[in-house]
């Protein structure tokens, strides 16, 4: 067992031998959060960005193997020009400045979604990004950005109807596997444990297909006060259920 002396308080032991492989989270409530304290939104979403680097650098000193988290939907064009650019301009900083942050960390970045619909200039850094980090072994941080779940399964869809169509596979063949592998998570495990903030209990088109025996977690905290003793707690709740997959 592990015991974080500092959080004593509520107790937030959680075993070190059952840790959630792969956690997920859709980084909720920055708006609200912004709007409660009279700020604007971009400074909710600027606050969001901070305590993901807090909480990525935390799982991977936990020794958490992979984080995904819901950065920029396919939706989330439809918000007003003004906040959607200044996101744009937050993630440019990000990714810019990751090298740096990251250095030592040995943590991986990899960035899933529909690339080619970013502007150019943040696939550039995606691309310098991913690049740079892809020898570490520690924490793989997946960003989803201009992500859509049924985007990637129709994608999926198409690259399967293709492979079939160039003599690659035969329709007979296609399983839950020769599927998942097509998808922008290809390699990376289904997540066990997804975290949603702010209150809401919805999906809202992520990891759709990923998700089929993810454990969900819902808080009322929002993203920007979401700490550490969160994600405690929530692997703490996680590690309390009984996962059957369907069996018994
Ligand atoms: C949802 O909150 C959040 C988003 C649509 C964007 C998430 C982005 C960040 C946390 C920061 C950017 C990330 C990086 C990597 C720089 P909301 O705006 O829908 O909040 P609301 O539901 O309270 O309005």
């Amino acid at each position: 067992m592990f015991n974080f002396s500092r959080f004593k308080k509520t107790s937030y032991e959680i075993d070190k031998n059952n840790l959630p492989v792969h956690i997920a989270i859709i980084m909720d409530g920055n708006g609200r959060w912004a709007k409660r304290r009279g700020l604007s939104r971009s400074l909710g979403h600027r606050e969001g960005s901070n305590v993901l680097k807090r909480i990525t650098e935390f799982c991977s000193d936990l020794g958490i193997k992979y984080l995904t988290v819901y950065a920029f939907s396919t939706e989330n064009w439809k918000r007003p020009k003004s906040e959607v650019d200044k996101l744009m301009d937050l993630l440019l900083e990000y990714l810019k400045k990751a090298e740096d942050e990251l250095s030592g960390k040995n943590i991986r970045i990899k960035v899933i979604g529909d690339k080619k619909g970013l502007p150019l200039e943040i696939q550039k850094q995606v691309e310098r990004v991913e690049k740079f980090s892809r020898e570490n072994t520690g924490l793989c941080l997946n960003m989803a950005l201009n992500y859509g779940s049924r985007n990637e399964i129709i994608n999926a869809a198409k690259l399967l109807i293709k492979d079939c169509n160039d003599g690659k596979i035969k329709v007979d063949d296609i399983d839950e596997n020769l599927f998942s592998d097509r998808l922008y998570t290809t390699g990376i495990p289904d997540p066990d444990l997804l975290i949603r903030p702010s209150g809401e209990q919805r999906i809202s088109n992520f990891l759709l297909w990923q998700a089929a025996y993810t454990e969900f977690w819902y808080s009322n905290v929002m993203w920007p006060d979401f700490k550490k003793e969160h994600l405690l707690e929530a692997i703490r709740d996680y590690q309390n259920r009984n996962r059957r997959f369907g069996g018994i």
